[in-house]
């Protein structure tokens, strides 16, 4: 299939459509991202919802007391884990644009025991939240998913207080690198390699809209056999990315990396 992905509408009904009805995974995604402490803190039903890149929560700066914005919560195991260090005077927005994953959050929040967990319906580009509202916004595998990262980052600087700190763990690649064929299947954009950013095209994205000290860290290859974990990722297209991806470059078709920036105070 080679439609063109790059109308807003498209992408955006295809991502909807893919996360929807995702099926659990075999958990291998968690375990591959969560030491066995940060597992036992999550009820089963979240871990094997886990969708996500890497792990940023280890590099995030989260107080008790915070208010923590997790962009696209999925089935809500960062939020879950940010809510254990915000505590009861904190609490996490658990921001998703599908009320499926809304209602997957709110259960895992439940069994959790955690009650400082918002889940909030909206979408990335247009947060529903007043300016300078959020002490920490973090993500997990979201903002490669937009086709309009910029309006995202825009966002992000809005509701983050002066001083507050982002950090999100994301998809890069190396554009070129990617054949065509690849680059239009709708599962490599839902499944985060095919909207996937630079890494300098992000960094300069978010200094464009006030970010400040932007630092990438935690580089870590995503391999071929990596994206077969995700069940976003058919059989057949796991096969055309090993058909048609150069042999060479089966370790690595992306880099999952960690991103943190601070708001700048004067924007
Ligand atoms: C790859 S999953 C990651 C879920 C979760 N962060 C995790 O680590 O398991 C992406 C999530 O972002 C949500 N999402 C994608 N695009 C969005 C948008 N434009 N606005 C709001 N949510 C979005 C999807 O519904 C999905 O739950």
């Amino acid at each position: 299939m080679t439609r063109d992905l790059m109308h807003t509408a498209e992408v955006k009904d295809l991502v909807r459509a893919a996360y929807r009805h995702v099926p659990p995974t075999t958990e291998a995604v968690a375990r591959k991202l969560y030491s066995d402490d940060e597992l036992a803190q999550v009820p089963d039903s979240a871990i094997r919802r886990a969708l996500g890149v890497a792990n940023h929560l280890r590099h995030a700066e989260i107080r008790p007391g915070d208010v923590v914005l997790d962009l696209g919560c999925g089935g809500g195991i960062d939020s879950i884990l940010a809510a254990r260090r915000t505590g009861s005077t904190g609490r996490v927005i658990a921001l998703d644009f599908l009320p499926e994953m809304l209602q997957r959050t709110e259960e895992a929040a439940r069994e959790a025991g955690v009650d400082t967990i918002e889940p909030t319906e909206g979408e990335l580009e247009a947060i529903p939240l007043p300016d300078a509202s959020v002490d920490v916004i973090i993500s997990n595998g979201v903002v490669n998913l937009s086709p309009r990262k910029t309006r995202v980052m825009a966002e992000c600087a809005r509701v983050l207080r002066p001083g507050g700190e982002l950090c999100v763990s994301d998809l890069t690649v190396e554009q070129e690198d990617l054949p065509p064929e690849i680059l239009t299947q709708p599962a490599a954009w839902a499944g985060c390699v095919a909207g996937a950013l630079e890494e300098a095209d992000f960094v300069h994205k978010l200094e464009r809209v006030g970010f400040v000290d932007v630092d990438v860290r935690d580089h870590q290859p995503l391999s071929i056999d990596d994206c077969a974990l995700y069940p976003l990722f058919s059989d057949e297209v796991i096969e055309l990315m090993r058909k048609l991806i150069p042999a060479e470059q089966h370790a690595s078709v992306a880099t999952a990396v960690v991103i943190r920036a601070r708001r700048s105070a004067g924007l």
